[in-house]
């Protein structure tokens, strides 16, 4: 097996758990880092036994050698276009983390650069990956559950907003700037890709929401000149062109202890998603060696209602299990148990562009979704799949202050 020579961007927090990924695909091997934040590197570096040598603050200088074939994209929302596109055009495979952008506009120009620089793109998507959503869309496919006519994008939190009252988490994620928006990005990604690939990725027709930032925040959490630059609370109302209406809502701060699940309804049967798993595999390490979130990272259910032989009926399907099974008894599955053996695979030529899971269409298709909200809200009515296109507005970073110097981009 030919070894695929990985490097990374961004030796954050989401970094870790990628590595844990990557030490168990065979034969990936991660060759070098790169982080703007030296002190940050070089910890990172002791952390996983990297050389000197290996480790870079411009990531340009990494660019230049010839040794690696992919690179791995871990730096934050605004800077996932300028950051990706810049690999690609180096002639790198990209793998870049969620959202694919903040703006519709910025993930259609990285959509647009595997084309023009002719590499492989993959958008970290780990709700598409989970058992629950393979489930989910053999049911919806097998016309279980009949004519689809409704769905629902959920998640909530009591009170987490990354960086403010998890402080754990990226300071980005609050800031306009650098993280562009709030919950809708940030999780709701996940969950209405979810939706769009089990219905088998139904084109947005016009979309109308709401956004808001009104959850009080105690002013002792923000530290040092740091402001909440983002939303807790997106809603939005899809109309699909399959007919089907799609509500979305997604907080990261809420006084409400629950807001149910998401769920997909047709004539003949509905399916409810819990514990949707937005986690995608091994979890984060943190520098002190703590794995976050490994107690919260719940186990996906999905619950079928509909009639079986006149009766009405409710089923549980236990998604671990039953992948647990399944894993044993076809080996050919594991690509398709998580993004980053998926995309390896790919590269290999073991999938094709017919038989991957094309996660930065998916990604693209969300973001038109998540624009549209905020263009909506902007325009204060609901906007049209081409209105979002042609409207939509670049967010992305094209200079960035690093503790070293400046760097501009060109994309
Ligand atoms: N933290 C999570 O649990 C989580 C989960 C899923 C996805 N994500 C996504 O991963 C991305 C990163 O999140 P994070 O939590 O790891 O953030 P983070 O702030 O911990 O890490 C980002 C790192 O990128 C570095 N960086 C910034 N600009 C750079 C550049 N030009 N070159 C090299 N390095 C640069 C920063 O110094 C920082 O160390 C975000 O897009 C986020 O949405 C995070």
């Amino acid at each position: 097996m030919k070894e695929i020579r990985i490097a990374i961007i961004g030796t954050g927090m989401i970094s870790h758990r990628h590595m844990t990924i990557w030490s168990k695909i065979p034969g990936t091997k991660i060759v070098a880092a790169c982080d703007i934040d030296e002190k940050k590197l070089k910890l990172w570096g002791e952390m996983y036994g990297f050389d000197e040598k290996d480790l870079y603050i411009d990531f340009r200088e990494m660019l230049k050698r010839d040794d690696i074939d992919a690179i791995d994209v871990c730096v934050h929302n605004n800077l996932h276009t300028p950051v990706s596109v810049a690999v690609m055009r180096a002639g790198f495979h990209c793998y870049c983390e969620k959202p694919m952008a903040a703006s519709y506009i910025d993930s259609k120009i990285l959509y647009d650069a595997q084309k023009k620089y002719g590499v492989k793109l993959a958008v970290q998507i780990s709700s598409i990956f989970n058992l629950q959503t393979r489930y989910a869309k053999k049911l919806v496919d097998e016309g279980k559950l009949g004519k689809l006519y409704h769905a629902r994008s959920v998640g909530h939190r009591r009170e987490g907003r990354p960086g403010l009252d998890m402080p754990d988490f990226s300071r980005d994620f609050i800031s306009k700037e650098v993280g562009g928006h709030g919950p809708l990005t940030d999780l709701g990604i996940y969950h209405i890709a979810q939706m769009l690939y089990i219905m088998g990725m139904p084109e947005l027709e016009t979309i109308y929401g709401m956004s808001s930032a009104d959850y009080f925040i105690d002013s002792r959490l923000l530290k040092d000149g740091m402001e909440y630059g983002v939303e807790d609370l997106s809603v939005g109302l899809a109309k699909l062109k399959n007919g089907v209406s799609l509500d979305i809502y997604e907080d990261w701060a809420m006084h409400i202890d629950d807001v149910g699940p998401s769920f997909i309804a047709g004539s003949h049967g509905g399916i409810k998603l819990i514990d949707v798993d937005t986690w995608g595999g091994e979890l984060s390490l943190q520098e002190d060696g703590t794995v976050v979130g490994a107690d919260s990272a719940p186990t996906p259910t999905l619950e079928f209602f509909g009639y079986e032989d006149g009766v009405m009926i409710s089923k549980v399907i236990d998604c671990g299990v039953n992948g647990a099974k399944e894993s044993l008894m076809n080996p050919a599955i594991f690509p398709f148990n998580d993004n980053q053996a998926h995309w390896t695979a790919y590269l290999r030529g073991d999938l094709t562009d017919e038989t991957r899971i094309d996660t930065p269409f998916i990604a693209l298709e969300t973001a038109l979704l998540s624009d549209g909200i905020f263009l909506s809200q902007k325009l204060n009515r609901s906007v049209t799949r081409d209105e979002i296109c042609s409207m939509s507005e670049s967010m992305a970073i094209r200079s960035q202050k690093t503790p070293w110097g400046v760097i501009d981009y060109d994309f």
